[in-house]
């Protein structure tokens, strides 16, 4: 058996990149790996589910881009439940905790809320996505199956939470630091958080909705990060994903105007690295091609006369840093 003694942080990563070994391969030395996934858990007869819940399967219709006053009422009171379940799942966080403690947790305060968690059941291109909530850690980009993985110190995850509600989805997602995490990771967090502001700051009536992706690669690539070209945002309503697309990176022919009364979902993907995406055989985890570690924000916004608003504050914002601007 050879050995490999691995570089000290500033020292060419031995991958013959040319970068130094800390903004390099230093995080994929100890890589997320697919865990052991729970039995399915059961939602109430009571709560109104979407199409795909008991079948696993979907089929979408024609949705107004621009919502009715009355679907809008009903998105901002998801919105909010949804965004309030995600901030508590963000106080559970600790070294130790697995992924599916946090999807149980997320799944019961479903319930409580009288709300269907949305990704229960979606369809995917393999199978069904068999949990209430993803959860995304360092390298997994997005969709990150709950498993019996416990979080490591150092760790950052991401918390996807989407509600199904008065007939309506709220979607939004958040990165959290598991005890003590590296100053680059810390970086990429806050950029991308930064990101994600930016983006829902060009979301203006009379923009285009490629100026949102134009802000949000202009300040990554500033940065020196990637952005991750394979998921986007999406318009969401009475659909958790409607055909109206968010690039989060500048696509010259997205140059449609963007109007009030528009609901739709911002939430890049910042890598650390290289923006390429690989797919696990479980059809839904995301990674890094190169295996460093990526971050995301969501937030589901309304398009007002006035600009942007966000759907998707919790009500407690003291307890990540980014409901706080
Ligand atoms: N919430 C994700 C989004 O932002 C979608 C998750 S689909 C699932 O669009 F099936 F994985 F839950
Ligand atoms: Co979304
Ligand atoms: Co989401």
């Amino acid at each position: 058996m050879r050995m490999r003694v691995l570089p000290k942080a500033n020292d060419a990563c031995w991958c013959g990149s040319g970068n130094k070994f800390k903004r390099c391969h230093k995080n994929s030395t100890n890589p997320v790996r697919q865990g052991r996934i729970s039995p399915l858990r059961p939602v109430p007869d009571s709560i109104a589910k979407p199409m795909w819940a008991d079948t696993g399967y979907n089929e979408r219709w024609d949705e107004p881009h621009v919502k009715s006053p009355d679907v809008i009422e009903r998105m901002r009171r998801t919105g909010k439940d949804a965004a309030n379940t995600l901030a508590y799942l963000g106080t559970l966080v600790q070294p130790g905790v697995t992924t599916e403690e946090i999807d149980k947790a997320c799944h019961e305060r479903a319930i409580e809320l009288n709300a269907y968690p949305s990704p229960l059941m979606y369809p995917g291109s393999v199978e069904p996505f068999p949990k209430s909530l993803c959860t995304s850690i360092n390298e997994v980009i997005c969709h990150g199956i709950p498993d019996d993985r416990p979080m490591e110190d150092g760790d950052v995850v991401n918390f996807d939470v989407t509600l199904y509600k008065e007939g309506v989805h709220g979607d939004t997602n958040a990165t959290f630091f598991v005890g003590t995490v590296d100053e680059g990771s810390k970086r990429l967090t806050t950029v991308t958080r930064d990101c994600t502001m930016r983006g829902i700051e060009a979301a203006k009536p009379g923009n285009k909705l490629n100026d949102i992706g134009r802000a949000i690669q202009q300040y990554a690539e500033a940065n020196g990060y990637g952005v991750v070209r394979d998921f986007v945002g999406h318009g969401i309503g009475e659909q958790f994903h409607t055909d109206l697309q968010i690039c989060h990176y500048y696509h010259p022919r997205l140059d449609d105007v963007i109007e009030p009364g528009m609901t739709f979902t911002i939430e890049p993907m910042i890598t650390m690295g290289q923006w390429r995406a690989r797919m696990w055989a479980d059809g839904w985890t995301a990674v890094t091609a190169d295996g460093l570690r990526t971050a995301q924000f969501e937030h589901t916004i309304l398009i007002t006369d006035d600009g942007p608003e966000i759907l998707t504050t919790p009500d407690d914002t003291s307890i990540h840093p980014f409901w706080a601007l």
